[in-house]
């Protein structure tokens, strides 16, 4: 006859095991949200590149390859190379948006839901110093 005592505890250990594992998402959560935080302060110093790049104008100024689109910004900055006023007529031009200057391909306004005027004028000073 044997009276081994049966460890009840053993049934305990998948609970244990589970809660860990709630809490190891719960955690991840946390981060995730942490880490969604950091990444909007960061959009708020985000530079001349990122602001354009997010606003969607590489997607026809990226280069040679988009030239198709629109013209190059390093295009663009050798054609106002000089010009004091450039800065401010580009800026007019994006708003209000752009046809004939570069060729029959017109561009449609951006407005400032899209791109604030001060991002706005940090991608034009940006793209008028770039170099072909
Ligand atoms: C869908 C394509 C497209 C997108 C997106 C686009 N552009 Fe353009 N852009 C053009 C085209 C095409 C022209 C040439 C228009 C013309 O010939 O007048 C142009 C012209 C320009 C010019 C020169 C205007 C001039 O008077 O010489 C600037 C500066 C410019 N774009 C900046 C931007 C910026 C900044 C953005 C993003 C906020 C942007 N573009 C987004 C297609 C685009």
């Amino acid at each position: 006859m044997s009276d081994e005592p049966v460890d009840r505890f053993d049934t305990v250990k998948p609970i244990g095991a589970f809660e860990e594992k709630s809490m190891s998402i719960v955690r991840h959560v946390a981060f995730g949200f942490l880490g969604a935080a950091a990444m909007s302060s960061a959009a708020a110093v985000a530079s001349p590149a990122e602001i354009a790049a997010n606003a969607g104008c590489m997607l026809c100024h990226a280069g040679k390859e988009t030239a198709a689109l629109g013209p190059p910004f390093s295009e663009i900055a050798a054609r106002y190379a000089g010009q004091s006023e450039a800065a401010d007529k580009l800026f007019v031009a994006v708003r209000e948006g752009s046809t004939g200057t570069w060729g029959e391909m017109p561009m449609m306004p951006v407005y400032p839901e899209q791109v604030s005027d001060d991002d706005l004028r940090a991608v034009i000073a940006w793209l008028l110093e770039q170099e072909s």
